[in-house]
């Protein structure tokens, strides 16, 4: 296959957590509980459902190709200006574009290794060299990051919360590592847990420290239950966004996407009834953890990651969950091979895996 370049021959790509079909398929269980990919367990918010089935009569008519109606509101939501934001195909597709608008191809990304696996993906298929620091005690290691930074760091790139460890790093370490990063470096501020954590004191929200190199990525897919459709947005300087927008193809996100966006965002009773269900949640897991004596990771999103004593006990309690009809995320492809994540779900899912999981542990 001469046509494949070898950066693209080599790319491991990104694999999805297994789905409720597949499971269906494996071992056919009598119930299906998936708590593996951080969706929002309470389906998406009415007034998006509504929003997105009367724009099913629109779709014969190509959407608004800067989407100006979403755009507006998220600027006024978040006082800045039209200009300042940018919509997208999940706040991925933005990642996507941002890769293709910014980076020559002698240029280096650089992030941290146990983070969310698309930032890897979308690096290495552009054939730039990716610098990966490690954790430390599960967490970003901000020093390490800009110590590592070269005359050739293009883009950093940090979740906050991160995924999968559900760690976050603190406004002090954000302030004293803002000042180690060089003008002409992009920092790609990854907020897509955001919601679970912006009213914690010590949560560096970004929008509250607008800098010129920063960019803010928000997600619909996370606290309002639109992952399926695609939905996503970010915060930049102006001649950022503006070069991104050149950039990015002209009819996305789709019209569909753009009003689900639009709605969910008023729906504010649905945030809110989510981030409660999601705080009980985390400390059914706590309790639960604690009660088996299972390390786990103190988490500010939608998820816990337990950590094992190996892959084989991450393997072996994974297999025994989805014979239950249980689906949670072991990690070995973000490189933490003794960990699983599992995301909150209902109650009464809850319930069902905390039954099944004292049983079979
Ligand atoms: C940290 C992080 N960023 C981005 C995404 C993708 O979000 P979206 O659905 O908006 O593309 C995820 C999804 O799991 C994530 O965990």
């Amino acid at each position: 296959m001469p046509l494949v370049p070898q950066h693209i021959k080599d790319l491991i790509p990104y694999k999805a957590g297994k789905s409720i079909e597949e499971l269906h398929k494996e071992y056919n269980p009598q119930r299906i509980v998936k708590l593996a990919s951080n969706e929002n367990p309470m389906g998406p918010s009415p007034k998006a459902l509504e929003a997105m089935h009367n724009s099913l009569n629109f779709l014969n008519r190509y959407p608004n190709p800067s989407s100006i109606d979403l755009r507006e509101a998220l600027a006024k939501r978040f006082d800045v200006k039209i200009e300042n934001v940018i919509t997208g195909h999940g706040s991925e597709g933005i990642m996507s574009v941002i890769m293709r608008t910014f980076l020559l191809d002698d240029e280096e990304a650089l992030t941290s290794e146990g983070t969310f696996i698309g930032f890897r993906v979308l690096a290495q298929s552009r054939g730039i060299n990716l610098k990966m620091v490690p954790l430390k005690n599960y967490r970003i290691d901000l020093i390490a990051i800009a110590e590592n930074i070269t005359a050739k760091t293009k883009i950093i790139y940090l979740a906050n919360p991160n995924n999968p460890t559900g760690t976050i790093f603190t406004v002090k370490e954000f302030l004293e590592f803002k000042e180690k990063v060089p003008a002409n470096v992009l920092v790609i501020l990854d907020e897509a847990y955001f919601e679970f954590c912006s009213g914690d004191p010590v949560y560096p929200d970004s929008m509250k420290y607008r800098l010129d190199n920063v960019i803010t990525l928000r997600t619909y897919s996370k606290a309002y239950g639109l992952a399926g459709i695609r939905i996503g947005y970010g915060f930049a300087h102006h001649e950022l966004i503006n070069n991104l927008m050149k950039v990015k193809l002209p009819f996305e996100p789709s019209i569909t996407a753009q009003v689900a966006g639009l709605a969910a965002m008023k729906d504010q009773e649905f945030l809110d009834t989510y981030l409660r269900i999601n705080r009980e949640g985390i400390q059914i897991l706590y309790k639960l953890f604690e009660e088996t004596g299972i390390k786990y990771i103190e988490s500010y999103a939608n998820f816990v990651t337990i950590i094992l004593d190996s892959e084989e006990r991450v393997n072996k309690l994974n297999n025994d969950l989805l014979k239950q009809g249980v689906i949670v995320r072991p990690l070995k492809a973000f490189g933490i091979s003794n960990a699983i994540r599992i995301n909150t779900g209902l109650p009464d899912e809850m319930d069902y895996f905390v039954k099944v999981f004292k049983k079979v542990f």
